[in-house]
């Protein structure tokens, strides 16, 4: 059962990242309406081959994904909760996996059904990010890491333990002021970067505000990070899953930076564009993983004693 769990998680993954790519190649490509206001079929009907365009394609491929990874997704949800129900975050992460998979669905159908705000469509995103990293989290107490390094016993002081919970919450604020950047159409508001024509221009729409606004966000998550890593490195550098942590992190955080400013400069080439919201996907979960570590802390120092 072990290894058909193990299999299932990873597979469970790789749907949940297609899905990820699928979501923001619909927005990036403006193929939301390509199946008019009607969910589940297209236009009212199933596809037919005579009438196919690229829109319609693109967002019938993602309701296709997103119907198949929510199967995994509930089949990965009930076999943790039967089988490694030992663990203490199984069942929270197998709820939240669920529920914020089922948020997502309707989420999406009521934006293709009743229009799309942009403050609420920017959560769409951030609500799949979460469901992404329960099922990260649940597939890595599948693959019982924290045994295989030292995270077992791993007792985090209040100053990091803070900073962590504090820098989660952080970063999806920054994720939200970036799909805002996406659905307020901003992306090329400020079409330079750092600024336009080298001197600080003075914003003057919504555009460029929530533009600023995200780099302003980006730029404090980078300077928090290297800051947190400082803290590991210094203080922690005995525990190897925090140390490689922080610096996947880093990793992680510089790629973003980078896709964004490139998106900025190449007039948001597709790709990159693709790339900057699956590089942030991963890294939010990863940062989940170290809360999950830094919440037993207290449990292990009781053990320890
Ligand atoms: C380093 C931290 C950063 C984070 C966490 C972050 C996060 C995000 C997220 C979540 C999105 C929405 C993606 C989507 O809806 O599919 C986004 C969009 C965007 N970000 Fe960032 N970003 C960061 C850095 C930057 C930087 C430094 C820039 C450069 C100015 C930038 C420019 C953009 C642009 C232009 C978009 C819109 C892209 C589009 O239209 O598809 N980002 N960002």
């Amino acid at each position: 059962m072990k290894t058909f769990l193990k299999v299932w998680s990873v597979l469970t993954i790789l749907c949940m990242t297609f899905v990820v790519f699928g979501g923001a190649l619909v927005t990036k490509t403006g193929s939301a309406d390509g199946c008019g206001n009607t969910w589940p079929l297209c236009n009212g009907q199933f596809v037919r081959l005579t009438d196919i365009t690229p829109e319609k394609i693109i967002e019938v491929m993602h309701r296709l994904t997103t119907g198949i990874s929510s199967i995994f997704v509930i089949v990965l949800a009930i076999c943790a909760w039967i089988y490694i129900k030992d663990r203490r975050e199984t069942k929270p992460l197998a709820i939240v996996a669920v529920a914020f998979l089922v948020l997502q669905a309707f989420m999406g159908a009521a934006a293709v059904m009743w229009g799309q705000n942009p403050y609420i469509m920017a959560l769409h995103f951030g609500i799949s990010i979460i469901c992404y990293a329960a099922i990260v989290l649940l597939c890595l107490l599948i693959f019982e890491v924290d045994n295989k390094f030292d995270a077992r016993n791993m007792v985090i002081g209040t100053k990091l333990k803070v900073n962590l919970y504090l820098l989660t919450i952080y970063t999806y604020i920054a994720v939200y002021t970036g799909a805002l950047v996406r659905h307020e159409k901003a992306s090329l508001a400020v079409p330079a970067w750092p600024f336009e024509n080298g001197s600080f221009v003075m914003p003057t729409s919504v555009q460029d505000y929530v533009q600023y606004l995200h780099r302003l966000a980006a730029l404090i998550l980078v300077v928090w990070i290297l800051y947190v890593t400082w803290i590991v490195f210094r203080e922690y550098s005995h525990y190897r899953v925090l140390k490689y942590a922080m610096i996947l992190e880093i990793i992680f955080v510089a790629a973003q930076a980078f896709t964004g400013i490139m998106s900025v400069v190449t007039n948001v080439n597709l790709y990159i564009a693709l790339a900057h919201s699956l590089i942030i996907t991963m890294m939010f979960a990863l940062m989940t993983y170290l809360c999950l570590l830094a919440s037993r802390s207290k449990q292990n120092r009781l053990k320890i004693k």
